[in-house]
């Protein structure tokens, strides 16, 4: 069985960079499944749908066409056979939309899924809002990054993205179906006052004490 490290938190928490980061110290496979739900907000947005039609939402996002591919150690979805570019999945559209669909059971279920199948691949470092909770809650490495709200704004604003992370944490945290939380058994991480390399090194720290890293 491969093993799976989750790293969970709100927006802008740098759990990408961390992320990113320990897979490749790792030599695991990198998993953003926020870009998975991106995706498919993208493609509901390209297929002109309005947010408020959620059952037709649902319909449309399981007929949708995914696969995945590896590139360099990277897992990237390919939705109806086309591969988004990062422009695309980071569009101010996308980032309105992306936690409102991301509350479709149907859209959440079909993710879940494919997610669960990634294990085939290899070893993994997944990261999203539910990946300890839900996805993989059996696997014993798992990480809640978390920073203040106003560390995050600002760290996505130096990115020169223009994202409402307040909004989507709102959406994420209260919705029904798999609610961001810190997962039962999660290490919390502040990165507010720490660099990147501090916090991956924490991170890679526990895991050597457990035999991983
Ligand atoms: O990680 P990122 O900020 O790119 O995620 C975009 C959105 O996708 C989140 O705000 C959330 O609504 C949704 N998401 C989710 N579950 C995940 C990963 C992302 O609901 N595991």
């Amino acid at each position: 069985m491969s093993s799976v490290i989750a790293i969970d938190g709100p927006a802008a928490s740098g759990k990408s960079s961390v992320a990113r980061q320990l897979a490749e110290k790792l030599g695991h496979l990198y998993v953003n499944t926020g870009n998975m739900f991106r995706g498919v907000t993208w493609a509901v947005l390209n297929a002109g749908f309005d947010l408020k039609e959620k059952e037709a939402i649902a319909a449309y996002a399981s007929e949708l066409k995914l696969e995945f591919v590896n590139e360099g150690g990277h897992i990237h979805m390919l939705v109806n056979q086309r591969r988004l570019t990062d422009a695309e999945l980071n569009s101010e559209a996308v980032n309105g939309a992306v936690s409102h669909v991301a509350q479709v059971s149907e859209v959440r279920t079909r993710l879940v899924e494919e997610q669960r199948a990634l294990v085939a691949r290899g070893d993994l470092v997944m990261e999203g809002r539910d990946i300890g909770s839900v996805v993989f809650p059996d696997t014993p490495h798992k990480f809640y990054i978390d920073a203040s709200e106003e560390v995050r704004a600002a760290r996505r604003s130096k990115q020169g993205l223009n994202d409402t992370v307040a909004m989507r944490d709102k959406l994420d945290s209260t919705r029904k179906t798999a609610p961001l939380i810190v997962p039962e058994g999660a290490i919390r991480i502040d990165s507010s006052d720490l660099t990147l390399d501090q916090v991956v090194e924490q991170v890679m720290g526990e895991l050597r004490s457990r035999g991983v890293a």
